[in-house]
């Protein structure tokens, strides 16, 4: 029997090992043996090797990974030394490349993309625990975290520890599920239509989550409809029997369904506020660190916290309730554990700022990404701070600082401007801006409402940190390349406090990345 490692109760033991990976690949195990070492028959040697993880990226392996050398903006042949030296026991590797360490254990493939798919391909076949996939314009990593903290007190749960949710992020993902997983929960992200399809085909999910539909990635798409198609594509993944829960309360939602129906769907499963929606959300409250929220779920009513605020996320542990029901899991233990959910870095982890100058502020941090859809969830969990902090006397204004939300294609400045609303909504007391299309919410914005729009995050910092007063509540979002995020880097780094409170542990920001 493996052992297991005591937090995820998942074994600790071999992921996989040199026979098990080759048979999973049809790849040659080999080693590049010293300089004319050729064995007897002329192949070289070959060696048994146990890889306890997958890694492809050298700076962030663990000792024991396979090192997969994939082929994007480097090549990962180059970096095998590096890999070796950092611990790999072994290289998914196209070619014997000269950067390979003598002796180095190596599984050699035709295609290292299509060797790690088919890792990913035997490690879900010769598992038997359950799989859940979410999509979804917003919300998806934050959905998957809290389906690792509910799942993983009824079995040993498998999850990404980062938004793994492209064509390498999917298949490593899954690769990496060890054999006795028995719920595996899966992230799957696209820019274009066509690319979930696959990714679903792969992850084989017993239950297939849209967790919203929105103007995300809408310069790749004709309409907001083609989004809701292409998220839609998850559901053609699903085993047989399989079930899709899907968001009641969105616009698309009817559209969404006739797509289920289409990819031979049986059991749908709804969530939202609408009277109609099987796990139906009642009522929220926050006292601005935490959510509070009834919900009617399994046949029963249900009260429970979440561990970070934002009706948003109230949505999105809507679908948490729901997975647990179709996996049989007790509703209400279930839900009890959504107070251990954390708003990671970049989504809504707040910090409180204090200035040399004794102001205090809070930061609420948003500046992960950023698309019309998730912007406005996070204006109203402003706005619901703000109001908490009023009533318990507090006075201090309502800041948004927005950076350019990018992809959304030519309607770029009226999405941007349609944000106005929101902010109306919330009671925002200022409103600034950098780049030239978040620009367009500080023009559409009440003149009293206008804060600085400046050209760049640069110039916005120099504008905003002097304006900043004792009690302000300042929201930062936009998409990740706006790198807005340096205003929260600017905040921290004038905080004079021992750390700003409130800062998780995992509230330090995931590394930037191209997509909105
Ligand atoms: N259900 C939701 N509806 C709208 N906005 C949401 C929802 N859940 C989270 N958000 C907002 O979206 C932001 C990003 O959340 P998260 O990282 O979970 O999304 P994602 O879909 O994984 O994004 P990405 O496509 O970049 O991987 C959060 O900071 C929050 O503001
Ligand atoms: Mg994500």
């Amino acid at each position: 029997m493996r052992a297991r490692d005591k937090d995820s109760g998942v074994p600790s033991a071999s992921l996989w090992t040199a026979y098990e990976a080759a048979a999973a690949t049809g790849g040659a195990l080999c080693i590049r043996p010293e300089k004319g070492a050729a064995d007897a028959d002329g192949g070289w040697p070959a060696e048994e090797w146990a890889a306890t993880g997958i890694s492809i990226d050298t700076r962030a392996i663990n000792k024991g990974d396979i090192f997969v050398a994939l082929k994007a903006a480097r090549d990962g042949h180059d970096f095998l030394s590096a890999a070796f030296e950092n611990g790999a026991s072994a290289a998914l590797v196209s070619r014997i490349a000269d950067a390979a360490p003598a002796d180095a254990p190596m599984l050699v493939v035709p295609d290292v993309d299509a060797g790690l798919r088919d890792l990913a391909i035997a490690a879900r076949r010769r598992n038997f625990g359950r799989r859940v996939a979410i999509t979804g314009s917003a919300g998806k990593t934050s959905t998957k975290e809290m389906m690792r903290v509910l799942l993983s007190g009824f079995g040993a749960t498998h999850a990404p520890d980062k938004s793994l949710n492209n064509h390498i992020g999917v298949p490593l993902t899954l690769a990496r599920m060890p054999m006795e997983t028995d719920f595996g929960v899966f992230e799957i992200g696209m820019n274009h239509a066509g690319e979930i399809t696959p990714l679903t085909r792969l992850v084989r999910p017993h239950i297939a989550v849209i967790t919203t539909v929105g103007e995300a990635h809408l310069e790749n798409f004709e309409n907001v409809q083609g989004i809701a198609r292409a998220k839609a594509e998850i559901m053609l993944g699903l085993a047989p029997g399989g079930v899709a829960i899907l968001p009641i309360d969105n616009e698309h939602f009817d559209f969404l369904v006739e797509r289920a129906r289409e990819a031979g769907v049986e059991r749908i499963v709804t969530f939202g506020e609408n009277a109609r929606a099987d796990v139906r959300l009642l009522e929220y409250g926050t006292d601005g660190v935490t959510g509070r929220a009834a919900a009617f779920a399994g046949g029963q009513r249900l009260q429970f916290d979440i561990g970070a605020p934002g009706k948003h996320h109230a949505m999105n542990a809507m679908t948490a309730l729901g997975a647990a029901i179709e996996f049989g899991l007790p509703v209400k233990e279930a839900a009890a554990r959504l107070g251990r959910f954390g708003a990671g870095g970049g989504r809504g982890a707040q910090l409180r700022i204090e200035f040399a100058d004794g102001r205090r502020v809070t930061a609420l941090d948003e500046s992960y990404n950023a698309n019309p859809a998730s912007a406005r969830a996070a204006i109203a969990l402003l706005g619901a701070m703000a109001r908490l902090a009023a009533a318990e006397g507090k006075a201090g204004r309502k800041l948004v600082v927005l950076g350019d939300m990018l992809e959304l294609g030519p309607d770029a400045p009226a999405l941007h401007a349609g944000l106005v609303d929101s902010l109306v909504a919330a009671g925002v007391d200022k409103v600034y801006s950098a780049g030239a299309l978040a620009k367009c919410l500080v023009d559409a914005a009440p003149a009293e409402m206008r804060g600085v729009a400046a050209p760049d995050v640069d110039a916005l910092i120099k504008n905003l940190m002097p304006s900043l007063r004792d009690g302000d509540i300042v929201m930062v979002k936009g998409s990740n390349a706006s790198k807005v995020a340096r205003v929260i880097d600017a905040l921290v780094a004038a905080n004079v406090a021992p750390a700003p409170q409130g800062a998780s542990p995992d509230a330090a920001r995931p590394p930037a990345r191209r997509s909105v």
